[in-house]
């Protein structure tokens, strides 16, 4: 059995304690806004937050993360307005999809941690997140875009 904190709910899920938290995440609890992509920590779409940080949850054992507040696309703000989503919506970023969740929670986590990045900040915090519809300037342009949002609602 595994304790783990999802979006501020407590779950004790029948589980080995090595399975990564990806699998725990989509099949046990059926929060399918994490996707699996490549399952060895290459393309990003796994990312979640703990304890705020992004970690790519297919690297992740489950075990290993017990104590700790972990974060999916789902739990990122109450009413799905995070100012990276609204940035996200505003300039229309996604095309097939299937990356951004991922692409959002690694904003997120930037901007948390730098309220201001520079472009040169965002590219490198974004470089490991792939995305095969080639959004990424979008991405550029929409994660300085949820700074100037988060800017205007502090
Ligand atoms: S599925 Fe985790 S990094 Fe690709
Ligand atoms: S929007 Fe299609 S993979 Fe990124």
């Amino acid at each position: 059995m595994v304790a783990l904190t999802i979006n501020g709910y407590s779950y004790l899920v029948d589980a080995p304690p090595d399975t990564p938290l990806l699998w725990i995440i989509r099949e046990e609890l059926r929060l399918s806004g994490t996707k699996f992509g490549c399952g060895i920590g290459l393309c990003g779409s796994c990312t979640v937050h703990v304890n705020g940080e992004a970690v790519r949850s297919c690297m992740v054992q489950a075990g290993d993360v017990e104590g700790t507040s972990i974060t999916t696309i789902e739990g990122l703000h109450y009413a799905d307005n995070h100012p990276v989503q609204q940035a996200w919506i505003e300039m229309q970023v996604p095309q097939c999809g299937y990356c951004q969740s991922g692409q959002i929670m690694q904003a997120a986590a930037l901007l948390s941690a730098n309220p201001s990045p520079s472009r040169d900040e965002i590219v490198e915090a974004m470089d490991g997140n792939l995305c095969r519809c080639a959004t990424y300037s979008s991405i550029v342009g929409a994660v300085a875009r949820a700074a100037e949002i988060a800017g205007s609602e502090a």
